[in-house]
C-alpha cells in the first residue's frame, strides 16, 4: 500500500442520490468489546470495518477471543466472559485510535495479567492521564510515558474498588473507561459528566443485560455482574454522514438522502448547528434499532449564515467541527466557536490544522485558545495538509464543492481509520475526487 495518499478534488459540482455511509465507529468499538466480554455468541451487523475498529478486534483476538469476520459488516464473536481473557503475547497496538486505547485501558485495568498499549505516532502524542488518573483512584496501576502519553503499561492482578468520579472534561471516552473498569470493581462505580456526552456505552451495557444507574448527569455500575451476548445492528455513522450533509448543504443543486444514520441525541449537534445556520435538513423514517435511534436524513442546498455556536452543542458535535468549519467558511458573516479546547487534543490539533488549511484556501480565520472565528466568504483552490487527520482530510475534500479552483489534500491515508471507501462513495454522489 502507498505510504501517502493525496486527494485532488475538482471545483464545483453537487451531491445527489441516496447513500449509506459505513457503520458508527463508537458503537462498533463497543460492540466488539462487550461482545468479547459477554457470555455467549454475539452477532454484529453493520460493523465499521475501519482500521480503528480492527485494532480493537485485533486486541481481543490477541487475548484469546475467537471471532469470525468481519465480512460485509458482519462479525460473530464468541464471548469469553468478563474473566475469560488470556494474557497477550505482545503489546497491544491501538494504531490511531484514541477510543480504543482509552476504553481498553479501563478493561485491562481489571484483568489478572499485565498488558501494554501502544499506538501510532499521532496517538502517542495524545493525553492518557485523563483515564490513568481516575483509574488509579480505583486501585489500578498504570504507568504512562512522559507527559501522560502512550505507551501505557497496565499492571494486572489489582483489586479495583468503585469510586464516585466527577469528570473534569466532558469526555465519553473517560466515562466509558471508568464504567468498563467498574465491571471489575467492588461496589459501585459512578461518573458525573460536566455536560452530556455520547451514551453508547450505557445503552449497550443495558442491551447486554447489565444494569446502569442513570440519575441526571451521574452514571453508575456495580461490579461482579455478567454480560449476556446479544445481536447488534450498528447504524451508519453520523460523523461520517456529516461530510455529505455539509457537502449537500453548501453545493447548489444538491439533494441527498443518507440512510439508516444513528441520530442518538448525544450525537446530533451537527444537525442542530447546521439548522441554526439555515440548513434544510429533514429527518425521515425515525425508528429505533437495537436501543439506538436511527433515521434517514435528507439534505438540500441552502444559503447559510454565520452564528455563535451554542456551547452546549459542542460535546454533541465534537467530531464534526472540521466539516462545520467548511460550512462556516461559505456562510455569510462570522461564525464563532468557543468552549472547544478539546479539539486541540484530537487526532490533530483541529483548531490549528483547520485554521491553516482554511487560510490556504483564502478564508479569514482567527484562532482562539478554545475555538475559532471564521469569516465566511469564498474559497479559492489550493493545497492543504490534513496532518494525517482523517476528518480534516474529508472536510477539505468536500470544501472543493464551493472552491473556485481544484483542492489538493495531502496525507489522507488515515481516512481508512473511520471511513473506508470514502472517495468512491463521494464520487458516486457527485464529488470530483481523485486519489493519488
Ligand atoms: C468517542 C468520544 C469522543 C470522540 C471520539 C469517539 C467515543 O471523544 O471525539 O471520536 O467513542 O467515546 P471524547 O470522549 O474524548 O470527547
Amino acid at each position: 500500500m502507498a505510504d501517502s495518499i493525496d486527494y485532488t478534488v475538482k471545483p464545483g459540482g453537487r451531491l445527489t442520490g441516496t447513500l449509506r455511509v459505513p457503520g458508527d465507529k463508537s458503537i462498533s468499538h463497543r460492540a466488539v468489546m462487550l461482545g468479547a466480554l459477554a457470555e455467549g455468541t454475539t452477532h454484529i451487523t453493520g460493523l465499521l470495518e475501519g482500521e480503528d475498529v480492527l485494532r480493537t478486534l485485533g486486541a481481543f483476538r490477541a487475548m484469546g477471543v475467537l471471532a469470525k469476520g468481519p465480512e460485509s459488516g458482519r462479525l460473530t464473536i464468541q464471548g469469553v466472559g468478563l474473566r475469560g481473557l488470556r494474557p497477550p503475547a505482545q503489546s497491544l497496538n491501538m494504531g490511531n485510535s484514541g477510543t480504543a486505547m482509552r476504553l481498553m485501558t479501563g478493561i485491562l485495568a481489571g484483568q489478572a495479567f499485565d498488558s501494554t498499549l501502544v499506538g501510532d505516532a499521532l496517538l502517542s502524542q495524545r493525553p492518557m492521564q485523563r483515564v490513568a488518573e481516575p483509574l488509579a483512584r480505583m486501585g489500578a496501576r498504570i504507568e504512562t510515558s512522559a507527559g501522560g502519553r502512550p505507551p501505557l503499561k497496565i499492571k494486572g492482578g489489582q483489586t479495583l474498588r468503585g469510586v464516585d468520579y466527577p469528570m473534569p472534561v466532558a469526555s465519553a471516552q473517560v466515562k466509558s473507561a471508568l464504567l468498563l473498569a467498574g465491571l471489575y470493581a467492588t461496589g459501585e462505580t459512578c461518573v458525573t459528566e460536566p455536560a452530556p456526552t455520547r451514551d453508547h456505552t450505557e445503552r449497550m451495557l443495558q442491551g447486554f443485560g447489565y444494569a446502569v444507574g442513570v440519575n441526571g448527569a451521574r452514571r453508575c455500575v456495580r461490579g461482579s455482574g455478567r454480560l449476556a451476548a446479544c445481536d447488534i445492528d450498528v447504524p451508519a455513522d453520523i460523523s461520517s454522514a456529516t461530510f455529505f450533509m455539509v457537502g449537500a448543504v453548501i453545493a447548489p443543486g444538491s439533494d441527498l438522502t443518507l440512510e439508516h444514520v444513528g441520530i442518538n441525541p448525544t450525537r446530533v449537534g451537527v444537525i442542530n448547528i447546521l439548522k441554526l445556520m439555515g440548513a434544510d435538513i429533514s429527518i425521515l423514517n425515525a425508528r429505533e434499532v437495537g436501543g439506538e435511534p436511527v433515521a434517514d436524513i435528507r439534505v438540500r442546498h441552502a444559503k447559510l449564515k454565520g452564528i455563535a455556536i451554542p456551547r452546549a452543542q459542542v460535546p454533541l458535535a465534537i467530531d464534526e467541527f472540521p466539516a462545520l468549519f467548511i460550512a462556516a467558511a461559505v456562510a455569510s458573516g462570522e461564525t464563532i466557536l468557543t468552549g472547544a479546547e478539546e479539539l486541540r487534543v484530537k487526532e490533530s490539533d483541529r483548531i490549528a490544522v483547520m485554521a491553516q488549511g482554511l487560510k490556504a484556501l483564502g478564508v479569514e480565520v482567527r484562532e482562539t485558545p478554545d475555538g475559532i472565528v471564521i469569516r465566511g466568504g469564498t474559497l479559492r483552490g489550493g493545497t492543504v495538509d490534513s496532518h494525517g487527520d482523517h476528518r480534516i482530510a474529508m472536510a477539505f475534500a468536500i470544501a472543493a464543492l464551493r472552491a473556485s479552483g481544484a483542492v489538493t489534500v495531502c496525507d489522507c491515508k488515515n481516512v481508512d481509520t473511520s471511513f473506508p471507501g470514502f472517495a468512491g462513495l463521494a464520487r458516486r454522489a457527485g464529488l470530483g475526487i481523485e486519489v493519488k
